[in-house]
């Protein structure tokens, strides 16, 4: 018998897979080592699986010029139905004049991985200018030097983007010892069918769980209790893709992650943990929507956000890059979103009095501490810890040993 999920339409109403089956990989394999290749980057890769997987149903491959314009103008794109799904940030693949010479004029291509192997066919292609100035400053805003992924991957970039449509050849696997995290948007429907969800609460991050994260965890199970669902399911996400220099790596954040869950500090039962393999842009409040609108091809209806959600402090600047509330007031207004419930949190801080992580009461503000991730390192590094009850301890002494071994390499 198949159970009728209740789970939340994928945008578009089908999940996109760009797999190739199994039965199908020989021949196309034959087909791609015929066609002109295009290299791909580790981040094309990382792109290329998100497509892959449906996170960014119903895009089918890298975008065209005109997905790249309604993405960039209108963070959405129109569906031929008249439906309209969010999607702010650009999903592109920048190529070289070399490689745009070398593909003349042929309509499918062979993405290379960084490995050298045939990874993926892109089918029906199209060749557009990247005018990187305004994809920059119409993602984050701004094009101030020391934006992360635009020094990383744009600027040394190519003047040309690719887009099509994508058959992907292999299964990506990145061998780290946690590619049994990165479940894609289908294995997680499933899981929550399995599990009987009548409700999936979903929470981005890409920094260690602290107390105040999990405020904010606990607190929506408690609400949506209280609202009638009997089975909330919670999707801890973290982030898997490109992440800056200073933040802390996956492979650490899920050690931290898992001790969080045996420390019970999250509940193990209620609770599924897994890697949403999106690489991060820093982009604020135009990022937060693709976060959101990810989870809902991933089953999840309920979408948690707090203070500055993917901001980062202004890269030249002495403050926050973005405004710290925009990003739960624009998710709360986003277009193709209407269908996921946000649920927006106050800044939650250290409460000195009753020594635990609390929501932020502005009306005895010299009551609280802020314990950024600069200061968490300063503790870290200097081999003190933090108050009691920022951290579990377990957790904690993840971050520990990782910057110990970060000050002596
Ligand atoms: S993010 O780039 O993934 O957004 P981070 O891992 O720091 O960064 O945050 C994960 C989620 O927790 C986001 O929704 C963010 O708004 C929220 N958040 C982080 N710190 C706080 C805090 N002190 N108070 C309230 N919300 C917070």
């Amino acid at each position: 018998t198949v159970i009728k999920s209740s789970l939340i339409e994928p945008d578009g109403g089908v999940l996109v897979d760009a797999r190739v089956p199994e039965s199908e990989r020989g021949s196309k394999t034959l087909e791609a080592e015929l066609l002109p290749k295009v290299s791909l980057a580790k981040i094309d890769v990382e792109w290329v699986h998100v497509i892959s997987e449906g996170w960014a149903s119903p895009l089918k491959g890298f975008m065209r010029e005109n997905e790249y314009l309604q993405s960039l103008h209108f963070n959405s794109l129109r569906m031929e139905n008249g439906t309209v799904v969010n999607m702010s940030l650009p999903i592109v693949l920048a190529i070289d004049d070399e490689t745009k010479e070398r593909i003349g004029s042929s309509k499918d291509v062979g993405l290379v991985g960084p490995e050298g192997d045939l990874l993926a066919i892109l089918r029906s292609i199209e060749i557009y200018k990247h005018n990187k100035e305004e994809r920059i400053t119409r993602t984050w805003g701004t094009a101030a030097p020391g934006l992360p992924y635009v020094d990383e991957f744009i600027i040394p970039a190519g003047n040309w983007l690719l887009g099509g449509d994508l058959e992907v050849l292999k299964p990506i696997k990145y061998n780290d010892g946690l590619d049994h995290y990165r479940l894609s948007p289908k294995q997680l429907r499933h899981e929550f069918d399995r599990r009987r969800a009548d409700a999936v609460f979903a929470f981005q991050l890409r920094n260690p769980v602290h107390n105040g994260h999990a405020l904010l965890m606990n607190d929506t199970r408690r609400r949506l209790l209280e609202m009638g669902y009997k089975n909330p399911i919670l999707l801890l996400h973290p982030l898997g893709g490109f992440t800056k220099a200073d933040d802390v790596p996956l492979g650490v954040r899920m050690e931290q992650h898992c001790k969080v869950l045996e420390d019970g500090v999250l509940d193990h039962e209620t609770t599924i943990v897994a890697i949403f393999p999106s690489p991060m842009h820093y982009a604020g409040p135009t990022e937060v929507q693709w976060h959101a609108k990810a989870r809902v091809n991933a089953g999840a209806n309920f979408y948690i956000v707090g203070r500055d959600p993917a901001g980062m402090g202004h890269p030249t600047e002495k403050r926050d890059l973005y405004d710290p509330d925009h990003g739960k007031k624009v998710l709360s207004m986003a277009p193709g979103l209407e269908k996921l419930n946000i649920l927006p949190f106050r800044v939650a801080a250290y409460d000195t009095v009753a020594k635990k992580m609390a929501f932020f009461d502005p009306s005895r503000s010299k009551e609280f501490l802020f314990i950024s991730g600069t200061k968490m390192r300063t503790y870290a590094r200097n081999g003190e810890n933090p108050p009691d009850g920022f951290m579990c301890p377990g957790g904690w002494e993840v971050l520990v040993k990782y910057y110990e071994r970060s000050v002596t390499e």
